[in-house]
């Protein structure tokens, strides 16, 4: 059975070049050819990746038993808008992106087709277009997103595991997408708007001034979507995730200093439009989220 990977960047290079030894692994980009990637495993070892891959509209290979969904958060609803409609709806599909919101907006848009989210902490890069990095191990968490994938969820990580990256079930999935939401809104903004790895952060001033009402302010949020975050444990996750990632530069940092556009709607400006729709307030996050926008501008 072939698999399709939609978003052949990073994350989506690296899932196909394992799911390739169960099956056949086709990608869709944003242009058809043949897609050749080194690929660079943490031991050092180097794969060459060919695949084929397919612009937006073609004709889906058949059989398909999994659609991985590697896009960005902003990118994932026009990726998929041509692609679900000819999809049989049986047909498991993984949202991987960072973030919240763009899952729920894609389950909006096609509530009849099998969808999961995934949050995983499997690392990637390309620091060259033809190369990534398979930059650390982690573990990818996943779940139904609508009802009739529930059924699929333990099948969906035992073929991710078999592919060979630690993968479990989790229900209700939107849990463990706000735990990592949550440690990414506590870093990757005050990141790219102090332009600074992420183990500096604790040092900065700004950082200390700001990173206790931010979380008070999370959890509050979270606690009104129905999910179960402390502030006091949420800022300790932050510090913890910051030393032990201290030389790492946040997506969001590349991103800006790429001059890309930034996932920031789909972290801190998410948790502020969830703030208003609970009538809560959320000026931290509602900040980091503008000072991120007008970096970009
Ligand atoms: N990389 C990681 O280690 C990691 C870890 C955890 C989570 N994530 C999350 O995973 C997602 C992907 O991250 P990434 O680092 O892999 O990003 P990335 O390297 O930028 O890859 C995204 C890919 O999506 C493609 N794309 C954009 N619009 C498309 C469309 N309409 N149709 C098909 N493909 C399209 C992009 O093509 P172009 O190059 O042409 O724009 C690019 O190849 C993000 O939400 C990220 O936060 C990443």
């Amino acid at each position: 059975m072939d698999s399709l990977v939609v978003g052949p960047g990073a994350l989506g290079l690296l899932f196909a070049a394992r799911l390739r030894a169960l099956g056949n692994v086709t990608l869709v980009g944003r242009k058809s050819g043949l897609q050749q990637s080194q690929v660079q495993w943490q031991d050092g070892t180097l794969s060459t990746l060919v695949l084929p891959q397919q612009g937006p509209g073609e004709a889906l290979p058949e059989p398909l038993d999994l659609v991985l969904v590697t896009t960005k958060a902003g990118d994932t609803l026009q990726a998929l808008s041509l692609l679900l409609p000819a999809l049989p709806q049986s047909v498991p599909v993984l949202l991987m992106q960072n973030g919240m919101g763009s899952q729920q907006t894609v389950a909006r848009a096609f509530p009849g087709h099998c969808l999961l989210a995934a949050t995983t902490t499997e690392g990637a890069n390309r620091p060259a277009p033809d190369r990534v990095l398979h930059a650390g191990h982690g573990e990818t968490c996943l779940g139904p997103l609508t009802p009739s994938a529930a059924s699929l969820a333990p099948w969906v990580a035992q073929k991710l595991r078999q592919a060979g990256f630690y993968s479990r079930t989790s229900h209700p999935i939107e849990q463990d997408l706000w735990g990592k939401l949550a440690v990414n809104a506590g870093i990757n903004a005050f990141t790219a708007l102090l332009d600074c790895p992420n183990g500096v952060l604790p040092e900065q001033p700004d950082f200390q001034q700001r990173i206790t009402p931010l979380c008070r302010e999370i959890a509050a949020v979270a606690q009104a979507e129905g999910v179960s975050l402390q502030a006091e444990a949420l800022h300790q996750q932050i510090l913890t995730v910051c030393a032990r990632t201290a030389g790492n530069i946040s997506s969001m940092l590349q991103d800006h200093r790429a001059g890309r556009s930034t996932e920031i709607d789909y972290i801190n400006g998410y948790i502020a439009q969830c703030a208003r729709a609970h009538g809560l307030a959320a000026p931290v996050n509602q900040a980091l989220f503008e000072g991120v926008k007008q970096l970009h501008s």
